[in-house]
């Protein structure tokens, strides 16, 4: 919900830089965003930015690193609360009517919910000490 919520807020935005591409929200935003027919810059660590249309920063945890990112598109999102402007300080707002629209996208095959991994029901415990990319299914 967190990256369609994102991805609709960008409005007519031909290009969307996404800063953390490859994590959880980001795999999501990425596909969205490319079906809204946005170009998508997808920014993983050491990668340059570029000026673009609009950002979804994921990653930057303090204001100065949002401000540097923010330079290089004229609307900028950031999902840890750090701007001064607090247009930019993205928070998810979510909806039954949401879950119901990306349920259906997955079962179109229009989203692909990447699984890092499957663990049988006797370890379910364990899977909360940790995390990693993709979402983790629990075989019951
Ligand atoms: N405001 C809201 O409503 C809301 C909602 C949901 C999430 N969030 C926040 O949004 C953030 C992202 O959530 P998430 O679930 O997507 O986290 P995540 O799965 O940990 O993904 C973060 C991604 O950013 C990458 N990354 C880390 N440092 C980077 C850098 N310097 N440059 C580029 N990429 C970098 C990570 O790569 P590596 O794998 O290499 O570390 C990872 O792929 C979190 O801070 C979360 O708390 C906020």
């Amino acid at each position: 919900m967190t990256a369609l919520q994102l991805v609709e807020s960008l409005g007519v935005a031909e290009s969307v830089l996404i800063v953390g591409a490859s994590g959880g929200v980001g795999s999501f935003a990425v596909q969205l965003a490319r079906a809204a027919g946005k170009r998508v810059i997808p920014i993983g660590r050491g990668d340059s930015l570029v000026e673009a249309d609009a950002l979804i920063d994921l990653v930057s945890a303090d204001r100065s690193s949002f401000e540097a990112n923010a330079r290089y598109a004229p609307l900028a999102f950031n999902t840890n609360y750090v701007s001064a402007d607090p247009a930019q300080n993205f928070g998810l707002k979510g909806s039954r009517e949401m879950l119901v629209r990306l349920a259906s996208m997955v079962q179109s095959g229009d989203l692909e919910v990447p699984i890092g991994r499957r663990v049988p029901l006797r370890d379910a415990a364990d899977v909360f000490a940790g995390h990693g990319p993709g979402k983790t299914v629990i075989i019951m």
